[in-house]
């Protein structure tokens, strides 16, 4: 299908990030960069880094990243881990496992537990890899909280639990990258020592800006690493100054837009946040138990208590054309969706309902989807739509 030059209306951003950038965002970065000794830029860089520590509630530094979330999962491996040190990556999907290839590729040895397929990660695994290690070989525990992949959302809890019951100094570091910002995470309260995010899913910014939130443990074990680094590294990284803060320039129209989200965060409120994602996510999850009636798409988290409040991932028969039915979609119904990953290539679709998100949306975005599927002929029992419009009357009756 050839892409028409003109898209009619507004087109519905449905990929799990990037997400639709809200108009303040928007205006916020749509001025002239400072100079970097303008007292602005420093109160800007303060705002962000204080609505961060709000956000992820922790008292723990922050360091923003002119980088993606590949980035900051760099940031992560060179801080915490020694050259040949060992670090642990339970499995949740696509994404533990990049970031476990990624940190072998950093000279590091990797130790994972298995994937459960359509499955969390998997806490008593992690407890018995650290009893095993009796020499404390392993220096940190790097979990995933949602798998964009799979759309599984772990128990962080459990695998603070788990260290603790294996009695294992290993830190705690967090993937919250398609979380933060729609799922419930308070770093310091659930023992986490660090906590990695990125601008473009729940924070509703564009992509670009990466970012760590560390506790004092997880500071004094950067202090101590020998591994060579310096854009990544911390201790260099803690300083007034913005030009030695961000080892270099600022990314400064984007620290604009993070300001003006974190605002509009605070002023809906964050549990409003958190309730409005669990609503919307209740009737995409609606949606698609009416679809799954037709048998040719389905859950692929199997649990639904673990299915996450961001995104949805819908598997479908094989005789479905994933791409196509994408395709359709986003040309046709202008509801850009993103694809299936890793095993779920070619064989599944992903619904992002994070970030600037309302009621509407997702019903306009679930109706597209539905007239795509039906379009391609895809049979989707008796009203996948119809459900979801129920699942939002009902809540907010
Ligand atoms: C959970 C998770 N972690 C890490 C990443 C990597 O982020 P980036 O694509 O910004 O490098 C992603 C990207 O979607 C993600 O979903």
């Amino acid at each position: 299908m050839t892409p028409n030059p003109r898209i009619p209306g507004r087109r519905f951003l449905h990929s799990p990030g990037p997400t639709p950038l809200p108009d303040a965002v928007l205006q916020a970065m749509g001025v002239q960069p400072m100079d970097l000794a303008d007292p602005r830029v420093d109160d800007c860089i303060t705002a962000c880094e204080e609505g961060l520590q709000r956000l992820m509630a922790t008292t723990g530094d922050v360091f923003l990243y002119a980088s993606n979330g590949h980035g900051v999962w760099e940031a992560v491996v060179e801080n915490v881990a020694d050259v040949g040190a060992s670090v642990l990556v339970p499995g949740t999907g696509v994404f533990s496992e990049g970031w476990a290839v990624q940190t072998e590729a950093l000279g590091r040895r990797v130790v994972r537990t298995p994937v459960h397929e359509g499955g969390p990660l998997d806490a008593a695994a992690v407890e018995q890899v650290l009893r095993d290690d009796r020499d404390h070989l392993i220096q940190a525990v790097f979990a995933v909280h949602i798998d964009t992949s799979t759309s599984v959302t772990s128990d962080l809890a459990a695998v603070r639990r788990a260290i603790d019951a294996a009695g294992h100094p290993a830190l705690l570091v967090a993937d919250v990258v398609a979380s933060l910002g729609a799922a419930p995470f308070a770093m310091d309260a659930l023992g986490v020592d660090v906590a990695l995010g990125a601008s473009q899913k729940g924070l509703m910014c564009p992509p670009g800006a990466g970012f760590v939130a560390v506790n004092q443990r997880a500071f004094a074990r950067a202090e101590a690493n020998p591994a060579p680094r310096f854009y990544w590294d911390w201790v260099h990284r803690r300083h007034n100054a913005s030009y030695r803060k961000y080892c270099g320039t600022p990314p400064l129209n984007l620290l604009f837009g993070m300001r003006a989200a974190l605002d509009l965060i605070f002023t809906e409120g964050l549990d409003a946040v958190h309730a409005r994602h669990a609503l919307l996510a209740s009737a995409v999850h609606a949606a698609v138990e009416g679809w799954r009636e037709g048998g040719a798409v389905d859950f692929y988290a199997r649990d639904p208590a673990t299915r996450s409040v961001s995104v949805t991932t819908v598997t479908l028969a094989e005789q479905v054309d994933a791409l196509a039915l994408r395709t359709l979609a986003r040309e046709r119904f202008q509801v850009a969706m993103a694809g299936g990953l890793g095993p779920l290539q070619d064989r599944a679709f992903r619904i992002g309902h994070l970030g600037d998100c309302n009621a509407a949306m997702i019903l306009g975005a679930l109706g597209g989807i539905e007239a795509a599927l039906i379009s391609m002929g895809v049979p989707v029992g008796a009203g996948g739509v119809q459900r979801a419009v129920r699942a939002l009357a009902r809540a907010t009756a």
